[in-house]
Parts: C-alpha cells; structure tokens; sequence
C-alpha cells in the first residue's frame, strides 16, 4: 500500500541532504558528491552516512541515516547495489522524502525484481525515488550541486531532465561552455518512480524556470506525459531530444496502421500534437533552450532580414523557407522604413541589404527602423566581415541592439561570418546572453524554434470532440466475435461496427448462393464487386476472392463460381461463410485512416492518402486521442499530398469535413470499446465537397480472446 506522497518541491528546495555512501578518499562517487554539496553554496543541512564514521570534509559522519538527528529530505545513496535495499529500509525508518539513487546495476542490467522491490519499500513509507541509475541533482533554488558531475554550474533559467546519466554529467559541461545557465539539471535514470511527467508538473510552476529541455530514451506512461506535456508548453517551451529514431523499434503488426506507426514516427506526431520542440543535436537543443529561455515571445509572424551581403540574405531567406519563418513582404512599407538608410545600389526588398559599405551606424539605423516599426515582429541581423566596418564597435552596438528589441518585446537574432576577431565577438556576447550565432541555419533554426511555440501559444485550447455512436451495437458485434475465440471480425461484422458508428458503406449484402447473388446485384444496381467472406482468409485479394466492376447477370455469376473455387483452392480447410455482393464505387480519392492502441501512446489515430503514397511514400499522420476537430483537421494538413485534398488542376476540393467525421468517429469507437486494439478503413474513398465518403474496407482486430 501506498503511503501519503512528499511534495516535490523538497526536491527542489530541500532542507537537508544526506550522502549514504559518503566518502573520504577523493576519486571515489561519494566523496565527488560530497565535495560538489559543500562547495555549491548549499544553505541546508548536509549529512554523511558511512558505517565508518569520523569526518568527512569536516563534516561528522553518522553511521546509519537512522543516527541524523533532524528530518532529511533527500538522501542520496551511493553506496554498491548489494546494499542498496537495506539503505532504503533504513531511509524507510527515518522517513526520508526523496532518494536519488545514484546506484547502477539494476533494471538496466535485468535486475528488474530488486529495483521493483526498492520501489515497493520506499512508496509504502511515502518516499519517491529517482533513479536508480542516475547522478544525482543540481538545483539553483537551493543553491545544491548534489551531482558528481562537474563542480561549478552556472544558475539560469534552462532545466534540464535526462534519463542517461553520462550525457547527463556531459550536458553540464557543454551548459558551462555555452553559456547556459540552469535553474535545475536532473537525471531520471530508471525512472522506477518518478518520471519526466511528476518533475515537468513541478517545474511548469518553478520560478526560475524559463525554458526545459528533456533527453529521453523510452516512454514509460505515454499519455500521463502526453496530458502533462499539453499544460507545460502552454506555459513554456519544452525542447526534447530522444534517441531511437532508427526503424529498429518498429512493430511487426498486422494492418498498415500498426506497421506505419513505429514507435518513432508516433512519439514525432505526438510531441508535436503536444508543442513541443523536438531536436535532432544536443547542439540544436541547446541553441533552442537559451534562446527560448531568454526571448520575449513576438507578437506578430513578420520577419525582416537586415544583412550587409546578398548572397548570406540568400542563405538565411532559404532557412527561414525551412523553418517556416515568414518574411515581411509588403514592399511598400518596406520601402518607406528602410529607405533612407538603404543605399540607391541596396535593396529594401525582405531581405534588406543595406550593403557590403555598412557600417555600424547603418546597422543601428536599419535595426532601430525595424524596432519601432509596428507591422515588423522580429528580426534576422547578418553581417559578413568587411574591412569597412570598425569590428570593435560590433559587439557595443549588438549589444545596443538587443536592449532596443527587448524594450519593443521584439526578438533579434544576429549572425555574424568572419575571422578571428568575429568570433571572438561572437564568444564574447553569447557569454552576455545575447543571441549571437556564427552560422545563418542555427540563427534562423532558433526563431523558427520560436515561432512553432508562438503558432503553438495561438491555438484554440483543445475541446474534445467525440460522436455519438451506438456503442452497445458495437460491444454485441465484438462480444460476438470474442464468443468465437476470434481476435478479428469478419467482413459483415466490420459493416456492422461501421454502420453502428456512423461510417459511410457501399451498399451491400451477404449471400450464400449463386440465386441469392444475382438478386442482390440486381437489387444494389450494376456494376457491383464480389468479395469471399471467410474467418479463415484475411487477404481476400490474394485468394483471389475479389471481383471488380461486374456489369451484368452474366458477369455475376461466373464471378461467383470462380471466387468459390479460388478460395478453397487457396485454403482448402477454409470455412466459406458466404459472399458479399457490393456496389461497385465510382472513383474518387483514396485515403487511409486508422485507429490502434500505441504500445506507448495508447489510443491514436492515422490518416494518409491510400495506394502508393501510403505504401511507398508512408506519406501518413498520428496523433494521440483524445483529440479536438481542429486537432484532427491539422493531422489531416499534416500530410504531405494535403492539396490532393483541396483539389489540383481544377479538380472541386473533396469532402475534407466528412474525412474529419469519420476520424472522429472512429476515435470515438476506440475509446468506447475497449476490446478493440486496431481498426483500418483502406480505402476510405473521398469524393467531392457535398459528396461524402465510403468505407470500401475496414479490418478490425480485437485484444486476444
Ligand atoms: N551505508 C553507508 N555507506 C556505506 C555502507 C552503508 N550501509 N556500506 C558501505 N558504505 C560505504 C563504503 O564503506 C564506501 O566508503 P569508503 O570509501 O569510506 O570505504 C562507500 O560507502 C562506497 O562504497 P564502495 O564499496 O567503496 O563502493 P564504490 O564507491 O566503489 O561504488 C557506487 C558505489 C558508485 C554506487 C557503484 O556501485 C556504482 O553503482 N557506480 C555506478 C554509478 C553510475 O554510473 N550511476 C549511473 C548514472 S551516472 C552515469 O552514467 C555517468
């Protein structure tokens, strides 16, 4: 049973610290940590633990945590695994908050019962652990270095969360290096108890906090995360670098959606469903961080580029393209700002070249036009080295620069390209916090960074919507097929479901012989398809069990012959439950949508366009239910081939709103019958605006019976 939990903010703010496993000899995990505590300027309580006793860095040591006189807070505990369970037992008896466990050899090595049972131990006493595995915590509210990572780590405004521990203490070196101050830097390790999800809620509300940025390497409660990361980045950006891009997590399944959907390709969508910001370099998220931690938020999507050299506006105009940062282009009042400091040979045309004769006067100028012109939000500054430029009035008038955009609420950026003395400039402002870069892509890759939180920030906060579908018709067709010792329905019973959901079907009809066949085409109306209907073959096609465009009696009834023989040719044990005759749809565009339950994520939802963009483009999107209309209506322009959907050439745009329907409605299926794992219209063809849409295929499998 689980005890009263301790509030997270002893975390961060902890009153007193233990090292269980404290030591004297200097090299030793202990005695970094030890070292690091009582050099950070830590203000609380410091207790080591060591059955050995004496002192350790002039500190008494105590030989049991159950010895401390006064309450701990955190205790962390390095001290070999073997030992790890009964030091927890003690931290249990002495009430201890938190125990970062700095410990390896655990769940990463299989060890999975012990560190289950450490688990156990500490909730039932209400104490959380971090880790295993991990090392340790930096916290700027407290002014606590409890790492053995480097020693001096400067305090600012980025919190960092990473599960591996090495990159971990790696990160906080390259923060010194560029300049990145910390309001916290944490390892979660194992994430046997607290996970990214119970430290993002914290730190959403933290103070110091102005930017987080996560290394993640697996997902333990996707949606818990998924629901946490929706309110954080509400609040702040979140940037996230996660290994395992790679197709090697993929899951083998049995429809399109369940092998589309690799876990990658999920987590992408759903991060990006979430707002948050996902990196492919630790050097892009640390770029992204610092700058996010410091910049006002623009107000406006307008982008001026201010450069001295064409062809750098060049590059930085085909970054802003990738990034999707929009340039103002209104070239009247582009003109009428920036023409007097424009020479006749420049150009006021986005990017404004304001020419290799600029000097820094002409930059000021420029820059100051673009500040206080209220239509301009945000601004690009480029400089390519000249020997006309005083470089030693580069940095002063920068950093003018900057304060002139902050008192606007305006973000600048600059890129400068150059010598030796260039970037020593460039060193010189990025350790002031000004957002220099030496290189256009991660200058613009940083506003772009900016502008996906500012698009993100403006989005109808998402309403849930469901449809309302006859969910006890649908649990009777599943009920059904689970009596049968089935994990699948068959071609009637999908019909069923759709019809009780709301999904538009051909019309059609099962029949169990050849009279009955020809009464229901004739009934339906020519042309019309026939298809096998067996339990025992999934793959109609390929059993040759399907039959096209059939336009007359004739037609039918050698097609029904044929589809019989094919089908028990092709699986002769086969049982034969009928044939559907259906009617033969008129062409229009074929799509994909699916709903399955993610190993990670739980419910999603896909949508791609059919045939070959799904089968070799993957050209598909995800998104995590529960989702809103405009959610949904954002996965469907998610996709690349999105203006086959508006309409190409001429073509009338197609029925976008019944697509969204039918997402919706099959998302609603899923979170209402809890016995279905994965559900796939292919195709789901689309016709034109007013026309609606048809369910040609739906495969749906059930949670094993
Ligand atoms: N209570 C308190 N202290 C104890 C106890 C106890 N019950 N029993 C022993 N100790 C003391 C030991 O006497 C020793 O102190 P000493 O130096 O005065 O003798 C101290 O605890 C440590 O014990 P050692 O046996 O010396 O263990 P050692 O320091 O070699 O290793 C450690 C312990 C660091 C926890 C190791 O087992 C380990 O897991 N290392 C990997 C840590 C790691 O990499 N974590 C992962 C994240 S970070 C990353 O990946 C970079």
């Amino acid at each position: 049973m689980s005890a009263e939990v301790p509030e997270i903010k002893y975390l961060f703010r902890p009153r007193s610290v233990a090292v269980v496993g404290a030591s004297g000899t200097p090299g030793k995990i202990g005695y970094s940590l030890m070292s690091n505590i009582l050099s950070s300027g830590y203000e609380g309580e410091v207790y080591p633990i060591n059955p050995k006793g004496g002192e350790i860095l002039g500190r008494p040591v105590y030989k049991s945590i159950e010895d401390v006189p006064g309450e701990v807070d955190i205790a962390l505990i390095a001290v070999p695994a073997s030992l790890v369970k009964s030091v927890v037992q003690s931290c249990a008896r002495k009430k201890v908050r938190f125990l970062p466990i700095i410990t390896s050899g655990f769940s990463e090595v299989g060890n999975i019962q012990e560190e289950r049972e450490i688990v156990e131990i500490a909730r039932s006493a209400g104490m959380r652990i971090i880790g295993p595995n991990m090392f340790g915590i930096f916290t700027a509210a407290a002014s606590l270095n409890a790492t053995f990572g480097p020693r001096d780590i400067m305090p600012g405004g980025v919190a960092i969360i990473t599960q591996s521990g090495a990159l971990g203490i790696a990160m906080i070196g390259k923060s010194a290096v560029e300049h990145v101050g910390l309001s916290t830097i944490i390892s979660v390790g194992n994430k046997s108890d607290i996970d990214e999800a119970d430290l993002l809620e914290y730190l959403a509300e933290d103070g110091l906090t102005r930017a987080i940025l996560i290394y993640m390497e697996g997902v333990h409660d996707g949606p818990r995360l998924l629901s946490v990361l929706k309110h954080v980045t509400r609040v702040k950006p979140v940037v996230v670098i996660k290994s395992g891009r790679s197709k090697r997590g993929a899951m083998a399944a049995a429809s399109h959606t369940g092998s589309l959907a690799g876990s990658d390709e999920v987590f992408d969508a759903v991060m990006r469903q979430a707002g948050v910001l996902r990196a492919d370099s630790i050097q892009d998220a640390f770029e992204w961080s610092k700058f996010l931690a410091s910049a006002p938020l623009p107000q406006g999507r307008n982008t001026v580029i201010v450069t001295n050299g064409g062809g750098v506006g060049v590059l930085a105009t085909d970054a802003c393209e990738r990034f999707g940062v929009k340039l103002y282009d209104d070239a009247q009042r582009l003109h009428e700002i920036f023409d007097e400091m424009t020479p006749s040979f420049g150009s006021t045309k986005n990017p404004i070249d304001i020419t290799g004769q600029a000097s820094a006067d002409d930059y000021v100028a420029a820059l100051k036009a673009a500040a206080e012109a209220e239509e301009i939000h945000a601004a690009l500054a480029l400089y390519c080295e000249t020997a006309v430029f005083d470089v030693n009035s580069m940095e002063q008038m920068i950093e003018r620069m900057d304060a002139e955009f902050r008192s606007h609420g305006k973000p600048v950026l600059f890129a400068l390209l150059g010598g030796e003395k260039i970037e020593t400039c460039i060193a010189g402002l990025r350790a002031k916090g000004v957002a220099v870069f030496g290189d256009v892509y991660s200058c613009v890759g940083s506003l772009g960074a900016l502008y996906r939180q500012y698009e993100f920030r403006r989005r109808p906060p998402a309403e849930v919507e469901t449809a309302s579908i006859d969910v006890s018709a649908c649990e009777a067709v599943i009920a059904n097929a689970l009596s049968e010792g089935r994990n699948f329905l068959l071609a009637h019973e999908g019909r069923a479901l759709m019809e009780a959901t709301g999904v538009p079907m051909p019309k059609s009809r099962v029949v169990r012989s050849i009279g009955e066949a020809v009464e229901a085409a004739e009934e339906i109306g020519y042309p019309v398809v026939l298809k096998i209907v067996s339990r025992d073959i999934l793959h109609k096609s390929d059993a040759g069990g399907v039959a096209l465009d059939l336009e007359n009696k004739g037609e039918v009834l050698d097609a029904y012959q044929a589809i019989i023989h094919n089908a028990k040719r092709y699986k002769p044990d086969a049982r034969i439950d009928g044939v559907e005759v259906a009617e033969m749809l008129k062409p229009g565009l074929e799509t994909i949508v699916g709903a399955r339950i993610d190993r990670t994520f739980g419910p999603t939802l896909m949508f791609g366009l059919g045939g070959i963009y799904v089968e070799v483009m993957k050209d598909v999107a995800f998104r995590a239910l529960p989702l809103s209309r405009w959610e949904v209506m954002s996965m469907l322009q998610e996709i690349r081939t999105y203006p086959l959907l508006l309409g190409v050439r001429g073509e009338d745009p197609k029925d976008i709103d019944l697509v969204v329907d039918t997402l919706i409605r099959l998302g609603t299926l899923l979170l209402s019958c809890k016995e279905i794992s994965d559900i796939e219209i292919n195709p789901l063809v689309v016709y034109e605006k007013g026309e609606g849409v048809r369910s040609v295929d739906v495969r749906v499998l059930l949670h094993n019976a």
